[in-house]
């Protein structure tokens, strides 16, 4: 079972999105996925919630999560919660079911996890990060023997470092940043790998892959010369990381264009086809490196 975090400490880079699309793509390509909504802000959770095209709230979806998730304390805040309690003594096992409680099945081969707003007031008040690092390392274990055992696992982490997304950091294979052709980018990638890399102790050392995403391009131009600078910069920061200890490979040409349509490219609906050639290359690389 393979875990890949998807995460950058700016928001609107297009974790979510990209998320969505890879676990799309490599479901329909026979991969068993799970992907878990770690964003308190719940992007993809709502992004699910509602038909983009009608605007309406999807009944499926909507009805399971207030009445057999919510209601019946099966969301991943729960879990988080009964295994704080279990860490700290309090009973004796962590025995959370694995279940279509906890676990909605978005379309053949893609389960999910969505998330809840409680999670944003967890790491102020509720718990300590060290307690629940192992977290997701148990509730994965708990997965993989489950029937709903994924090949894939994908995290859409919050542009943060909470409690969970450090539980989640610590136990991944790779970590996915999607960056964007601006001129923060390169700084923001050298501060967040040094910074995780202090952080999280011990450091996995799972892969690091990074690439463009809302690259300036057009067909009969190719790349603007301002994405290519940029991307110029990113490289220079992989490399140095790289000579500093971390494990950074920047995938200069699996970029994914900046293109409006993909706006409504989160649905429980089909695959966005004007996307389908540079999420297949870049899903090709990182299973490649998975
Ligand atoms: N390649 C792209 N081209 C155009 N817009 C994009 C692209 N990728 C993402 N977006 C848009 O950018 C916004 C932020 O994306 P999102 O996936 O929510 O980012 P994050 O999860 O990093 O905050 C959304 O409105 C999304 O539709
Ligand atoms: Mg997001």
């Amino acid at each position: 079972m393979k875990v890949i975090a998807n995460i950058n400490f700016k928001g609107g880079v297009g974790k979510t999105t990209i998320t969505w699309l890879l676990a799309k793509h490599a479901a329909e390509h026979g991969k068993k996925v799970l992907v878990v909504d770690g964003d308190a802000q719940m992007s993809l959770t709502i992004a699910l919630s509602i038909d983009e095209s009608s605007g309406e709230f999807v009944p499926g979806f909507g009805n399971w999560y207030e009445n057999q998730h919510r209601a019946r304390n099966r969301t991943l805040l729960d879990a988080l919660d009964k295994y704080d309690q279990y860490v700290s003594g309090k009973i004796k096992h962590f025995d959370f079911p694995i279940d279509r409680g906890f676990i909605y099945q978005v379309a053949k081969n893609i389960d999910f996890i969505p998330s809840v707003t409680d999670l944003y007031w967890m790491e102020l008040d509720l718990f300590n990060p060290e307690n629940v690092k192992g977290f997701i390392q148990a509730i994965l274990g708990k997965i993989q023997h489950s029937e709903y055992r994924p090949d894939v696992v994908f995290f859409d982490c919050p542009p943060s470092f909470t409690a969970l997304s450090y539980s989640i950091l610590s136990n991944c294979t790779m970590i996915l940043v999607p960056t964007n052709p601006d001129v923060f980018a390169a700084t923001g990638l050298r501060i967040m790998v040094e910074g995780l890399r202090h952080r999280i102790q011990p450091w996995p050392n799972p892969n690091v892959v990074v690439f463009m995403n809302k690259a300036g391009y057009r067909s009969d131009r190719g790349l603007f010369r301002e994405t290519r600078t940029f991307m110029g910069f990113i490289e220079e920061a992989a490399n140095e990381l790289n000579t500093s200890g971390s494990s950074v490979n920047f995938l200069r040409d699996q970029y994914i264009p900046f293109r409006a349509s993909i706006r409504k490219a989160i649905s429980f609906g089909g695959f966005p086809e004007e996307f389908r050639h540079e999420i297949a290359n870049l899903w090709t690389v990182v299973e490649a490196q998975l």
